[in-house]
């Protein structure tokens, strides 16, 4: 089943003579595959996923979410949906406030969303469910009272996924989400988002530079350059037989990326 769709997707910055970084993109992404979205820095990947999100207007095209085109909604609606669709960025630090405990980091999304009750209670059940999200993405309870300077990167980085999966989402969109981690701990939070996708059947679009991480993590991988899509089809399709030119210096870039193709070239 189709989850979101794109079709003929542009976004252009800075009026008439200003760049367009989304040149008429249009995908689709299937419910509980890894989409992943690769190509050098400013081909706007970033862009892309912020068009699905609304958080940018598309210039022209659309975005389709679960067969709904997201322009057609009212505001109440396009919250409704919106919360179903969550990011897992680079740099989660970035968008934590250093003051808030990681409890009430987790707990934001459920507090903006589902306002409700205060009270005891309510309480209560929050701290239940953030102890729910913390386990589910390994890290032991007794960590909520503590701040996300007293978290090593990879920590930081289960908690920023604990929050997105707050909402419940049906589609997470991770932006680089293990290019600022060790190579060690860069294993572990694929092992842990590999986990976290069969136990809640999430759809993940994943934006990396790292063809060795996308061919490991991705069932298809998307090539993007200056804004286009140049390339799209089955991880192993794109990786043993690029389509496209461009889809092939970038692999031929990467050493050692797969053993035949370091053969190949010795031999060449
Ligand atoms: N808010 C913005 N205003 C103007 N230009 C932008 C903005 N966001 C991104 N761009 C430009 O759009 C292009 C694509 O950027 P981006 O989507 O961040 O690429 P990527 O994530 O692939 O590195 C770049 O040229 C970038 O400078
Ligand atoms: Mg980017």
């Amino acid at each position: 089943m189709t989850l979101l769709e794109l079709r003929d997707l542009r976004k252009e910055f800075g009026g008439r003579h200003g760049i367009v970084a989304v040149d008429g993109v249009s995908l689709r992404v299937s419910e509980g595959e890894t989409l992943a979205l690769v190509g050098e820095s400013g081909s706007g990947k970033t862009t892309l996923t912020r068009l699905l999100l609304r958080l940018l207007e598309p210039s022209s095209g659309s975005v389709h979410f679960d067969g709904v085109d997201l322009a057609a909604l009212s505001p109440a609606r396009l919250r409704r949906i919106r919360r179903q669709v969550q990011v897992v960025l680079q740099d989660p630090y970035s968008s934590m406030n250093p003051r808030m405990r990681v409890t009430d980091i987790v707990a934001e999304p459920l507090v903006t969303h589902e306002p409700g009750t205060r009270g005891r209670r309510r309480r209560v059940a929050l701290k239940q469910r953030v102890g729910e999200l913390l386990d589910a993405v390994g890290l032991p309870p007794e960590n909520q009272d503590r701040y996300p300077h007293e978290f090593s990167g990879g920590q930081r980085q289960r908690i920023s996924i604990a929050r997105a999966l707050a909402l419940r989402p049906r589609l997470v969109v991770l932006d680089e989400p293990t290019s600022a981690l060790d190579v060690s701990v860069q294993a572990q939070i694929l092992e842990l988002l590999a986990d976290l996708q069969d136990r809640f059947g999430l759809t993940y679009v994943f934006v990396s530079h790292n063809l060795a991480v996308v061919r490991q993590v991705a069932d298809r991988v998307a090539v993007m350059r200056q804004g286009k899509l140049v390339e799209i089809g089955d991880t192993a399709r794109v990786f043993d037989a690029p389509a496209h030119a461009y889809t092939r210096s970038l692999l031929d870039a990467v050493p050692n990326l797969d053993p035949r193709r370091a053969r190949r070239r010795e031999t060449a």
